[in-house]
């Protein structure tokens, strides 16, 4: 039966990621998966996370299922923290726990391809490297535009040109209100809120991914996007990931939210989310669910989170403004670095150039020049720049 298949090629950021970790050579760095590492390097495991889990291994009396929309306390909690009722008006339709970002992402995909089989959905990019598989796998019919401008930066335009000519109602657009993967490079308060004029405008359903959350200016500045788009839009689906703001990237976290100002019934809405889930993986895995509900439900705990957090951005901080003192690295002006949030910016080195750094030297990035700027600290980032400025005169 299965004499034929064909050979699939591997997912390229992860193939890279992968050899990385092969490569054993001194002075190897690997900027390519979104992990965080601290100063010295490391993936700790959060404190919060250490006395939660501590607490949980204590009182936990069963590992019995949990329901198919998963740990109640997790789901409200996180509808919590991104529409908090201090910040946001908005009717909360619907959350379930998904297994991490991705996981929302597909369910998401899968709920919208199920109910809205005609309707495009427009995704910018460069975007995450896994957006327009998933949306694919779903069955949706996946229409690109370019979000970058061919000198860099952010292609308003062009996105505009979707919202106001190129999509018809009903269309989905993928959105990424902080932290964009890979750029870095957010849309302005001023062209959010003409964002979200347009959508409204023309009738379309904004798909949110929120996977650095906290990691951008701060928890709750990272928000006003969204609530932006919440307060004026009937609906808003929103991705959320806990794996890089609660480092708990393999326990596989995350949420799927619905908000807006829609009357829909919320059980139906609930309902159709949950049968989705039922006929994937019935229902989510508890432990860090749990565990990020008890972080966010117990309030020393949940000021120790915020603080790491605050730390995590901190880093990402510094090295965005160490990177961008140098002006220009090689062929890449990298002044707007400074600017940017989150884990991530580009530098848009040529291909050979990237191939040579990765296997010559074991400096390894994305085949896109996307690096993990929080792999940089003080022991190499000096090293790094002076090594691509000399392969580039070489
Ligand atoms: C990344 O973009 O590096 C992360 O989101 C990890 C992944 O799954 O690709």
């Amino acid at each position: 039966f299965l004499d034929d298949l064909p050979f699939l090629s591997p997912d390229p950021l992860l193939s890279v990621a992968q050899q990385a970790e092969r490569d054993h050579r001194i002075g190897k760095l690997d900027l390519t998966i979104g992990v965080y590492k601290d100063r010295s390097g490391q993936t700790p495991i959060f404190k919060s996370v250490k006395s939660a889990e501590s607490s949980l291994v204590q009182n936990e009396i069963t590992k019995s299922y949990l329901s198919t929309e998963g740990v109640p306390t997790f789901c409200n909690a996180i509808a919590d923290l991104i529409l908090s009722p201090h910040d946001v008006t908005c009717n909360r339709l619907a959350t379930v726990q998904t297994l991490g970002g991705t996981g929302a992402l597909s369910l998401a995909g899968r709920f919208l391809s199920d109910n809205f089989p005609e309707s495009v959905i427009w995704i910018g990019t460069p975007t995450w490297s896994n957006h327009v598989a998933v949306m694919r796998q779903c069955d949706l019919n996946v229409q690109t535009y370019a979000r970058s401008l061919p000198t860099g930066g952010r292609n308003f335009a062009a996105l505009m040109d979707v919202l106001t000519h190129k999509a018809r109602r009903g269309d989905i657009i993928l959105l990424q209100p902080i932290c964009h993967n890979p750029t870095g490079d957010d849309w302005s308060k001023a062209e959010w809120d003409e964002i979200t004029v347009q959508i409204v405008k023309a009738g379309l359903l904004p798909l949110v991914d929120i996977a650095y959350h906290g990691l951008g200016q701060d928890l709750a500045s990272d928000l006003t996007r969204l609530h932006t788009l919440v307060e004026q839009t009937d609906v808003t689906l929103v991705c959320y990931s806990c794996s890089k703001n609660f480092g708990l990237y393999r326990d596989r976290v995350g949420a799927l939210l619905v908000a807006g100002q829609s009357n829909v019934q919320p059980q139906a809405l609930q309902s159709q989310l949950a049968a989705i889930a039922r006929t994937n993986y019935s229902m989510p895995p508890a432990h860090g669910a749990l565990t990020v509900g008890h972080i966010l439900t117990t309030p020393v705990l949940r000021q120790q989170w915020e603080n790491e957090v605050e730390s995590m951005q901190a880093h990402l901080h510094t090295v965005r403004t160490q990177l961008a003192a140098h002006k220009q690295i090689g062929p890449c002006n990298v002044q707007t670095i400074a600017t940017g949030r989150g884990m991530f910016c580009m530098l848009p080195l040529p291909p050979t150039i990237i191939m040579l750094l990765r296997n010559e030297y074991s400096i390894y990035m994305a085949d896109n020049g996307r690096i993990n700027l929080a792999a940089l600290n003080e022991n190499n980032l000096l090293q790094f720049v002076a090594l691509i400025d000399r392969v580039w005169a070489n």
